[in-house]
């Protein structure tokens, strides 16, 4: 009865110019590997999930993508979106075809895009979170210790009187602001959302239906399409009136029956450039290197890449993001990288 979702239909604006509207982050290979995201997240949910319950949301223009890089997975498994409504719609409209196929589903909502290394731990406390869910009615987060006022991730409070390893959670915050987050974390019992749900199909259909109606109305009317050759016509019609809403906003800040179990591996969301740095390996000088063949005189902390062998002499240069493709150079401090999302928007108006 174990199912998964995995989302794939974000952009990764802060990996521009690697990641772009055309080709996002998700099916580039970010770390230098030879697998791209995706294909690094869909083989450890594989480990613990029957390969063809595991159902890829993205929207209609990654299609072809996600069938070329995942050759084993079948159109049934590709739910596509006609238009970007963030997590919410998606992972209701999921839910309801699961639904309808097994009623008895339990299934963990993963980003496509994250980076996790010990996948046996990872494994270990997915299945501990499916064995709570397929008895309780419970939405259940993975928690990460935090380390700073981040005020990109969501924040969870669990009951600190709780001895168990998977605690009830007393408030789920999206996005606060930095002193809230300061707060938060000066408490102690503050965890990081990992953005990785689990729950049963029936909870989390239910939760919507409480707390969503008129997404839940939206998407149920189309109930009986689902799954056959209507589909595809009442989700072009009906998708995109679904309110542009995040799952976190839509229902976990609202849910009384929220768990959280702290994640056992290191997890990391490679949201920016710093972070893909902080996660790969260095040179003797301290450099991240993805492809290009580097002679660094005096330079360390940069984060490095071009296409396959390039070579690249820089010297004089620290912490600094230079990544090079085709159309594109950027040479950008890695001190300023959350402002690339804007700087792509410059770029979007003036060329
Ligand atoms: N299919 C689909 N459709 N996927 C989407 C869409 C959409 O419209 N929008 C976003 N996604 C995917 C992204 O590609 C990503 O893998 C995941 O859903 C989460 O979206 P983000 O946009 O990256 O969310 P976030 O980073 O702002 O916040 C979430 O993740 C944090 C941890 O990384 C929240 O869950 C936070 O609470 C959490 O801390
Ligand atoms: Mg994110």
């Amino acid at each position: 009865n174990y199912y998964a979702i995995l989302m794939a239909g974000g952009v990764g604006s802060r990996f521009w110019p690697v990641s772009t509207e055309e080709f996002p982050k998700q099916f580039h290979d970010m770390l230098g590997t030879g697998d791209t995201l995706i294909q690094k997240t869909f083989h450890r949910l594989a480990k613990l999930i029957p390969q063809e319950n595991i159902f890829i949301l993205t929207n209609a223009r990654y299609n072809d993508l996600v069938l070329e890089q995942l050759p084993e997975v079948t159109q049934r498994q590709v739910v596509l979106e006609p238009a970007m409504r963030n997590t919410a719609p998606c992972i209701l409209y999921a839910s309801l075809k699961i639904q309808k196929e097994n009623p008895d589903a339990v299934m963990i909502v993963a980003p496509s895009d994250h980076w996790i290394e010990d996948e046996d731990t990872f494994s270990k406390n997915v299945e501990q979170a499916f064995e709570f869910c397929s008895e309780n009615d419970a939405l259940m987060t993975l928690g990460i210790q935090p380390t700073f006022p981040n005020t990109g991730y969501g924040y969870i409070e669990y009951d600190k009187t709780s001895a168990e390893a998977i605690k009830p959670v007393n408030q789920f915050r999206e996005k606060p602001d930095y002193e809230t987050a300061k707060a938060f974390i000066s408490q102690g019992n503050f965890l990081w959302n990992a953005g990785i749900f689990m729950w049963s199909v029936k909870t989390v259909i239910n939760t919507f239906q409480k707390n969503q109606p008129e997404l839940f109305e939206l998407f149920k009317s189309g109930i009986s399409a689902y799954n056959t050759n209507a589909e595809a016509d009442f989700i072009k019609e009906n998708y995109p009136k679904a309110e542009n809403i995040s799952v976190d906003y839509a229902i976990m800040e609202k849910s009384k029956n929220v768990y959280v179990i702290a994640a056992e591996f290191d997890w990391n969301d490679l949201g920016t450039w710093g972070s893909l740095y902080d996660k790969l390996d260095k040179t003797e000088n301290g450099n991240a290197v993805v492809n290009a063949r580097v002679l660094p005189e005096d330079a360390s902390g940069n984060m490095i890449r071009t296409k396959k062998d390039k070579i690249v002499v820089i010297d004089g240069l620290q912490d600094y993001i230079i990544v090079d493709k085709e159309e594109v150079l950027l040479i950008f401090p890695k001190s300023k990288e959350q402002d690339i999302k804007k700087v792509l928007q410059n770029v979007r108006d003036k060329f």
